[in-house]
């Protein structure tokens, strides 16, 4: 189950706001699922969970399984929706210390989310004392920095193991017939699966864009899909907005950025969901920062970050919000051990749980916000694994929807990150770029 409470934020919002927002919201989810909103041929994520079959399921498991036996580490290709979701469910469920990862599964590295002479040059040095595999996931097959990565690890992989066996351990996710990766896929026969064209890229996650990079991890994928289905069932519109999650959350923060409060931080008491905050950046930014308006996302690893953002949540500019994703119970028990010598004053927590010690820090620094005019919205999940993760994701996909329709934007377009890549192809000399390269000049 994800529990919410909005308690510590309701109190910032009048009660009127929030029952002003029940028809707002209920016609957002009536749009979303008649397909009558902004940005409707994006919807195909919205009954994505229940759609997967057992057998697409096992054809995935499958293509992990090659992975697996033939790789010490399977590379990532991929960048914004196509990495950040299998990064995060991988990082959430796996070691904390990537080294001391199960032996049985590759080591999955990410790449193609950057540009970055030494990142590349250094992964290469790596990829050249392992047997790796590549999984090239690109919707458009055209974006600049998964191509120009794909390029290398192409080369590289098939100096290794020659053509035709390169070609047994290179996987592409892409678009059913169109860009540079099915076209080269189709050409040199490697396995491939494809992305839906109404599932835009920061929605993903629950398709091959995730699910293989997550099950190469050995990770139970049919539990990530279970945990989305359940989530679907539990915020469709039909629910009663108070037990809908999804609908309760897009309402609390859209009476909250109405009320000034423009940021959004996305708190975490567990290292392992920082890349979790990293993902809901994307799809809450990307979906919703548009048209001159949007709440602005952040996040926070705490209490890690109490140490250096703790000072400006508690005391600067009064225009933030926190969500909180809490872990009520850890996988693991690890209790303070008691010192005779007590030099450092901490037998008082002696025989005690570090998870208590990490529940106390996070509910006095709830509280010390709170006081501090931060409303605090609190999202809880029993435990980090594969089925809460699930739900996890597809409520705040849910939710992510209904709050851009509130908004009044698209949430399902990105028009402005075409911006930069019209200056950068320009600047390169890329061909067809002919009258951008001449105007640009003189802006220099
Ligand atoms: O959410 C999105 O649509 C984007 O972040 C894309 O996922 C990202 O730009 C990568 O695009 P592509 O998968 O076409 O390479």
């Amino acid at each position: 189950m994800v529990t919410l409470d909005i308690t510590k934020a309701a109190q910032f919002i009048g009660a009127d706001v929030m029952a002003s927002l029940k028809a707002p919201v209920a016609e957002a989810q009536k749009a979303l699922e008649e397909g009558t909103c902004k940005g409707n041929d994006f919807l195909g994520w919205m009954h994505l969970p229940s759609s997967i079959t057992p057998e697409f399921i096992a054809e995935v498991n499958d293509t992990a399984r090659v992975l697996q036996q033939e790789c010490d580490a399977v590379v990532v290709a991929g960048i914004g929706g196509s990495y950040l979701g299998a990064r995060m469910v991988i990082d959430a469920l796996s070691n904390s210390f990537g080294w001391l990862q199960d032996s049985k599964t590759p080591r999955i590295l990410f790449a193609g989310n950057n540009i970055g002479e030494d990142y590349l040059s250094e992964l290469i040095g790596y990829l050249k004392t392992v047997r790796f595999g590549i999984i090239n996931i690109s919707k458009s097959g055209t974006t600049t920095e998964t191509a120009l990565t794909f390029r290398l690890l192409r080369t590289l992989c098939e100096e290794q193991r020659g053509k035709a066996e390169a070609a047994k351990v290179i996987v592409a996710v892409t678009d059913a017939k169109r860009g540079a990766a099915r076209i080269t896929a189709d050409k040199e026969g490697y396995k491939s699966f494809i992305i839906p064209d109404n599932v835009g890229g920061r929605f993903s996650v629950l398709t091959p864009v995730g699910l293989l990079p997550i099950a190469v991890a050995g990770l139970d994928i049919a539990a990530l899909v279970k945990g989305a289905q359940d989530m679907e069932a539990q915020t469709a519109p039909e629910v009663p907005f108070e037990k809908n999650p999804a609908a309760v959350y897009a309402a609390t923060r859209n009476a909250l950025y109405r009320s000034g409060k423009k940021i959004e931080i996305l708190a975490n008491y567990q290292p392992k969901l920082h890349n979790l905050g990293e993902w809901w950046k994307q799809l809450y930014g990307e979906s919703e920062g548009k048209d001159g308006k949007g709440i602005f996302p952040a996040s926070v690893d705490l209490t890690t970050d109490l140490h250096s953002m703790g000072q400006w949540i508690q005391d600067g500019e009064r225009t933030i919000f926190e969500t909180v994703v809490s872990v009520e119970q850890p996988n693991t028990c690890l209790t303070v051990p008691s010192d005779e010598e007590n030099l450092d004053g901490l037998n008082f927590l002696a025989g005690r749980r570090i998870d208590e010690v990490n529940k106390m820090a996070e509910l006095g620094t709830k509280l010390a916000h709170v006081d501090g005019g931060v409303p605090n919205i609190k999202l809880s999940i029993e435990r980090l694994d594969e089925y809460h993760i699930g739900q996890l994701i597809y409520m705040f996909e849910r939710a992510c929807g209904i709050s851009g329709l509130l908004l009044g934007v698209n949430p399902f377009d990105q028009p402005g990150v075409e911006a930069y890549k019209k200056n950068m192809f320009a600047l390169l000399g890329k061909p067809g770029y002919e009258a951008e390269t001449e105007a640009i000049k003189s802006r220099l």
